[in-house]
């Protein structure tokens, strides 16, 4: 058994990152059975999920469709709020007592949550069906953890506090044909006092750029139309490979492979240069849609917060962005975070009026066991109910500005990469290339195809589009 341990992975060692390929040497022990994956959080994790399911795969497993028919069910889980928390025991709960009328069902855990001590203290305490447990850093030795409880019928619980060597050429199942995500750079080393992920993801690690380019590559000639390239924080790749080559450097040559369609996610301002801009400006294919966090507006609590940048210097970086033709620029914003006063709190509001985003995910903050912000909350006088008004006001806000941004589209036609049916009978909906979603009224053939679309209404989250031929 091996269990994580905070202290541990706060560490960071200099040691060289090693590249290891991907091996299984295992027959189709999974065949005849079934596999669901329930996934929670970001799109790393999303992503994991997309090789869990190429692992299970490889080994003989196929997918259910449904969760009442499946043999194995794994809960990808996330850490980074409170009630990411809840909804995973949540779930637990409904699983318990699917097992109790399945005795054979196999429950496993994985993802950021997996790789706190107080979870697994509490999975080994009070969840005994949980048949195993994997953390982020050693997702590839998801089927040996699988064989071993099949073959012992006892808890299997391991997880890494360090992270190992980074793995190449995982089975991927993914979830779409058209639009691929790419790991550029695993962890983070920004350590903003608030987040848990520099814990549960480890130190920041680069995929070598050839692996990247091999992948994207081989998505190219499978006809997929967009990349996204993925990291915790992005713009810091290859600082740690120290071969003057960084996200600039990337993103060209990405560009040049002629994917119709490349993204990355996630910006830290701290980390783009105007290099990276230049980039950006100059292929048509490069999107110009950038998230890029800034938190909070205030001063005090961005320095509290540990984010390296003052209100001032994410603006200069926001209007040198905001140069590029056409762009939209989304951000994450976290209110209540602890001593944030009201005028703090106005501060935010004041950059949200002059950033004028174009959409923002909003958050309370939330303290996480082993942060130092979480120290900073057991004397912090703000009370939920304050927090809750406060972002109220700001959703109010960011929405109004989402609304605005959208309204300008009304009458113009965009570039649309079809994705799939909507809800809604007879609908299609796609992404423009500045990540906004579209519906309209279209046909099944067009899935996987840009598409122009000449936008005729806009709501905050949406706007509605008919085809132009
Ligand atoms: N509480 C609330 N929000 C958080 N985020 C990260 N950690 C916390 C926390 N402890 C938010 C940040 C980040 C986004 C992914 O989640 O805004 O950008
Ligand atoms: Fe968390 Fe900050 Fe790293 Fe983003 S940059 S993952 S918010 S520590």
């Amino acid at each position: 058994m091996k269990i994580p341990n905070m202290l541990d992975a706060k560490k960071r060692n200099k040691n060289e990152v090693k590249y290891t390929e991907y091996n299984v040497d295992f027959n189709n022990f999974g065949e005849n059975k079934k596999f669901y994956v329930r996934t929670y959080g970001c799109q790393m994790n999303e992503h994991d999920s997309e090789k869990i399911k190429g692992m299970l795969s490889s080994v003989g497993f196929k997918s259910a469709e449904d969760i009442n028919d499946a043999d194995v069910i794994i809960l990808n889980t996330c850490a980074i709020r409170e009630n990411a928390h809840d909804k995973v025991f949540g779930f637990l709960g409904v699983l318990k007592h699917m097992k109790q009328s399945n005795k054979n069902l196999i429950i496993g855990l994985c993802g950021c949550m997996a790789q706190e001590e107080g979870v697994v203290d509490e999975i080994l305490a009070k969840h005994k069906y949980v048949n195993f447990v994997f953390g982020t850093h050693n997702l590839h030795r998801l089927p040996n953890l699988i064989k071993e409880n099949m073959d012992t019928d006892k808890q299997v619980i391991e997880v890494y506090s360090k992270e190992g060597n980074l793995i190449e050429g995982m089975p991927v199942k993914r979830a779409s044909n058209y639009k691929a995500y790419v790991n550029i750079i695993y962890g983070c080393d920004k350590f903003c006092t608030y987040c848990i992920v520099p814990y549960t993801r480890g130190k920041q690690r680069s995929r070598n750029k050839d692996d990247i380019l091999k992948e994207v590559n081989k998505l190219v000639k499978e006809g997929y139309q967009e990349v996204t390239l993925l990291g915790q924080n992005v713009n810091a790749y290859g600082k740690d490979l120290n071969l003057g080559y960084d996200l600039a450097d990337l993103l060209e040559e990405v560009a040049k492979t002629n994917i119709p369609r490349v993204r990355f996610i996630t910006s830290h301002p701290w980390d783009f240069t105007d290099r990276m801009i230049e980039v950006i400006k100059k292929y048509p294919n490069i999107m110009n849609y950038v998230h890029l966090p800034i938190q909070s507006g205030s001063d005090k609590i961005l320095k509290l917060m540990g984010r390296r940048y003052t209100r001032e210097e994410y603006k200069t970086l926001f209007d040198k962005l905001k140069k590029i033709d056409g762009i939209a620029i989304t951000t994450d914003i976290i209110v209540g975070f602890p001593g944030e006063t009201e005028e703090d709190f106005l501060d935010t509001l004041d950059i949200v009026k002059y950033c004028q985003y174009d959409g923002a995910f909003t958050f309370i903050y939330s303290p996480r066991v082993g942060t130092p912000a979480a120290k900073l909350f057991e004397k912090d006088q703000t009370t939920l109910e304050e927090k809750e008004q406060r972002l109220y006001r700001l959703n109010e806000l960011i929405n109004d500005y989402s609304l605005m941004s959208n309204k300008r589209m009304v009458n113009n036609t965009y570039k649309i990469l079809v994705e799939g049916l909507s809800n809604k009978d007879g609908m299609m909906y796609g992404y423009t290339e500045t990540n906004k979603l579209v519906n309209f009224k279209g046909n099944e053939d067009l899935i996987g195809k840009i598409v122009n679309i000449r936008i005729i209404d806009a709501k905050s989250f949406s706007l509605d589009g008919e085809l132009v031929e």
